[in-house]
Parts: C-alpha cells; sequence; structure tokens
C-alpha cells in the first residue's frame, strides 16, 4: 500500500536532488502553462495550490495575481517546503502562505479559494478522496478546480516505462484518479484533456 511514509522518502530525496525541479520542469513546462491558463485566473485571486512540492507553480500564478492576491500552498514533505520557502525568499513574495500538512486531514475554509490547482499532487497523496472532498469544500460555487497529473499510458506495453519516468514510490499508480474524481463529484461539469500518449492529463472542474 502506498502510504505518508513513502511520500516523506520518496520526496526528501527528490528535494536534495538537483535534477529533480529540472526534469520535472522541462518535461511539464508546456502542460504547466495550460494548467494554470485553464483556471481563468485574475489579479486579487485567492488561489490554493495543493501538494506545491518546491513551489514551481509560483511564479506564473504571481504574475497574473499580482500583489494584491495571495496563494495558499499545502504540501506533506518538510524538504520540499524547505525549497519553496527559499523560492519564496528569492522572489520577495509577500502573499505566499506554507502549510506543511496532510492535503487529506487538512482544515480550510469553506467556500473560500478564487482557484484551486494541484500539479502531479493528487497522484501522489495516499488519500487523494479525503483530499478531492477537502479542496472542492475550499472552492467558491462556480469557481475552478485544475488538476494536472499523470497516470498509466494507453497502451499497456509501455507502462513498463513509468518506473524510469516516476519512481513508483513518488505516486500510486494503480489509482484511476478520473474515475475517482467523477464518482465524488457525479453532478459537476468536468473536462478532460489527455496527452503524452494518455500519461498525462489535465482536469478541470467547475463547483
Ligand atoms: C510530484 S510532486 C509535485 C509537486 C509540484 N506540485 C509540482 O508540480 O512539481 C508531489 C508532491 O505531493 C506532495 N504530497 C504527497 N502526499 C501529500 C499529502 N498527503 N499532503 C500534502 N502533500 C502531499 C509531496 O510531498 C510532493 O511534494
Amino acid at each position: 500500500m502506498y502510504t505518508l511514509r513513502d511520500v516523506e522518502i520518496a520526496y526528501s530525496y527528490y528535494a536534495k536532488s538537483p535534477f529533480y525541479s529540472l526534469f520535472s520542469n522541462i518535461l511539464l513546462s508546456k502542460l504547466r502553462k495550460k494548467a494554470i491558463k485553464k483556471l481563468d485566473l485574475k489579479s486579487n485571486y485567492d488561489v490554493l495550490d495543493i501538494a506545491c512540492g518546491t513551489g514551481i507553480n509560483f511564479r506564473p500564478i504571481e504574475k497574473i495575481i499580482g500583489k494584491n492576491g495571495d496563494i495558499t500552498a499545502i504540501d506533506y514533505s518538510k524538504d520540499m517546503l524547505e525549497k519553496a520557502k527559499r523560492l519564496i525568499r528569492r522572489n520577495q513574495y509577500k502573499n505566499i502562505k506554507l502549510i506543511q500538512a496532510d492535503a487529506a486531514k487538512i482544515s480550510l475554509p469553506k467556500n473560500h479559494f478564487d482557484a484551486v490547482i494541484s500539479t502531479l499532487g493528487f497522484s501522489s497523496i495516499p488519500n487523494h478522496k479525503a483530499a478531492l472532498r477537502i479542496a472542492i469544500n475550499s472552492l467558491k460555487p462556480g469557481k475552478k478546480l485544475v488538476i494536472l497529473d499523470g497516470r498509466q499510458f494507453d497502451l499497456k506495453p509501455l507502462n513498463i516505462f513509468l518506473p524510469i519516468l516516476r519512481w513508483n514510490r513518488s505516486w500510486d499508480r494503480g489509482k484511476d484518479l478520473i474515475k475517482d474524481i467523477k464518482q465524488l463529484f457525479p453532478k459537476k461539469e468536468i473536462y478532460l484533456e489527455h496527452y503524452s500518449l494518455g500519461s498525462n492529463f489535465i482536469l478541470e472542474l467547475k463547483k
């Protein structure tokens, strides 16, 4: 079973690896941009970034929301958050709040955020269903949750390459996020796009 202990070990290792950010940035930079665009951000928006990691989404979000907006960013890994802290210091952002917590247990204000994003987050969160419920609960009605995440390739034989692309300990490749989201929120508008031979997707959900 994939647990918080796996998360701790995998992301403590990744946080110290000089290649992690570079690799994840290069491979997914276009999809990240697309995902952030789909949030329909405006200046002053209050944004929640779930499983923010090293804070890779902060710069593009800050560019749009500006000084009067806010980012609340949650991650379980202390080591990933250390890197996020450094990024915040370097850029002198005053409007980003980092929270070290399990996204499946955190208490967040109801109907509060103007946008919620998670990039490669929910596939790494052991109790992703609880985290999804919390995320939706914290989103204002009419606003969007956008998820960029990974899944198995449509063409099954290609899945032997998955452990090279993403360490098994850093995500739960067996979960079917899309199915779970549709089951959890059957009445919500959901839009879905697949990329990278089906191994990545962007899902938009309007509350
Ligand atoms: C693949 S990284 C993605 C980081 C970042 N969002 C990105 O796009 O690069 C997955 C992140 O999920 C975090 N994570 C895993 N389980 C978590 C949980 N239960 N609560 C909060 N964060 C969690 C990990 O610590 C890690 O930083």
